[in-house]
């Protein structure tokens, strides 16, 4: 697909977000979305991307700068004003996609099918559309008795309650023919009940130039529009879901998958088994045979082990724990780097964080830390050695292997060694 330019449109307020962010720059699956269409217009192969911004566009441009080129839409009036934009950086001819920065979810083949559909079809656009169980506030796909696509029509503009019974909905991505886009676009007229040039509108126009309008569907759970708080929530539902399926397809147990949530780029070992209420963030490595949770965080830099068991809240923050350790309650460890068989006590810290650095805790093979201990960064505790209950030991006070040091601040108890 080379030669492939696409233009997001991202430039429209997100007022049913109630929001002071820019809509794209929301998280989706812990990505702004606008990063998600980026990634994936890319992986279809496109290598020109134009994105069209407006409100709050210092923001987006500062995000994404050297990813894609920008064009500024001042007043935000529609998205076919939006595309309009853009019209003086489109080639003379070959094919343009065309994205919502809200649709998050549209995979690679999606973007790759309307493109087909276009240059088979000899397409001047191709819509990529979808039916859904629920089609309210999308723009529906009106088809003559042919199965052609006739328009688009915007949920306040359906005049019956049979046009609003259409469950092919608009997903707000196309393909044009890009000498089509700058003869056509300023053709349409402002929409009286919203005031604004809908991009949808160019089907009819087109249609009536007598040109080819081709379609495409895809999956329901690709298709959905961030317009509120809870698209969003569904939309990150979608995402882990999916990779929760994945997961256990792999041979991860996963208790509950509703009270789960695993980022898409995790690795998790088979027969693993992940309880109710945890988190395992992005980047993240476990191994197999290991069982976490409930209610852990594992948080982005930290790799795990083979039969690890990290247990109720407990927090994991980019530290190495090797094969056999245990952390099972209330503990946080973070920037260690915790050997095998250790066994870390309830309740017991790492004070990684001095107010400036955030210095390292190494707790090697065998080691036993009793609970409620107090680990000052940076420190070291040795093969074997023992840390008592409740004791603090602090910066730089390294205990030997095989040592057993307790109170506060941490001494060798008499006899150790
Ligand atoms: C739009 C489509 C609708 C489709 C739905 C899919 C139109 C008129 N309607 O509706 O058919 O079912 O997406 O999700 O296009 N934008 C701008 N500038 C503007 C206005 C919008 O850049 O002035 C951008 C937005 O940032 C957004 C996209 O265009 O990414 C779509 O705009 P939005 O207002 O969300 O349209 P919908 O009502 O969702
Ligand atoms: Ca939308």
């Amino acid at each position: 697909m080379k030669n492939t330019t696409a233009v997001i449109l991202a430039a429209g307020k997100g007022t049913r977000m109630k929001s002071g962010l820019p809509k794209v720059l929301h998280e989706v699956g812990g990505k702004p979305m606008l990063e998600r269409v980026i990634a994936n217009l890319r992986s279809a192969g496109v290598d020109d991307i134009i994105t069209v911004v407006g409100h709050g566009s210092g923001a987006v441009k500062k995000l994404f700068d050297g990813q894609t080129r920008f064009v500024e839409q001042k007043e935000l009036l529609g998205s076919g004003h939006a595309l309009s934009r853009a019209v003086d950086l489109l080639p003379e001819k070959g094919k343009v996609l065309v994205a919502c920065g809200d649709a998050p979810l549209i995979s690679p083949a999606s973007f790759g099918s309307i493109l087909e559909a276009c240059r088979e079809e000899g397409a001047s656009c191709a819509v990529l559309t979808c039916e859904m169980r629920d089609p309210f506030s999308y723009g529906r796909i009106f088809r003559g008795e042919k199965g052609e696509v006739l328009r688009i029509v915007e949920e306040k503009d359906l005049a019956s309650p049979e046009e609003k019974a259409v469950r092919e909905v608009n997903t707000g991505t196309y393909c044009f023919e890009s000498s089509d886009i700058k003869a056509f676009v300023s053709r349409i007229e402002m929409n009286e009940k919203k005031k604004e040039f809908y991009l949808t509108d160019i089907v009819g126009i087109l249609r009536a130039e007598g040109r080819e309008v081709a379609a495409r569907t895809c999956p329901e759970e690709e298709a959905i529009g961030i317009n509120t708080r809870a698209d969003l929530a569904a939309a990150n539902r979608t995402l882990n879901m999916d990779k929760i399926k994945d997961l256990m397809d792999n041979g991860v147990t996963i208790v509950s998958p509703e009270n789960t949530y695993v980022a898409e780029d995790a690795l998790i070992g088979k027969d693993t088994v992940i309880f109710p209420g945890t988190v395992i963030d992005g980047g993240v490595t476990v191994g197999s045979g290991c069982r976490i949770g409930p209610m852990a965080h594992l948080r982005t830099g930290t790799v795990i082990g083979d039969r690890v068991e990290i247990g109720n809240f407990t927090e994991i923050n980019r530290t190495r724990i090797a094969e056999g350790t245990r952390v099972k309650h209330q503990a946080y460890l973070g920037d260690a780097t915790v050997g095998r068989d250790v066994n870390i006590g309830a309740g017991t810290v790492t004070a990684n964080y001095d107010g400036k650095r955030k210095n390292p805790t190494v707790i090697e093979d065998g080691a036993f830390i009793g609970i409620g201990a107090r680990l000052v960064a940076p420190v070291k505790i040795g093969k074997g050695a023992v840390v008592g209950a409740g004791a603090v030991v602090t910066r730089g006070r390294d205990v030997g292997a095989g040592e057993t040091v307790a109170g506060i601040p941490a001494r060798p108890v008499n006899g150790s060694k």
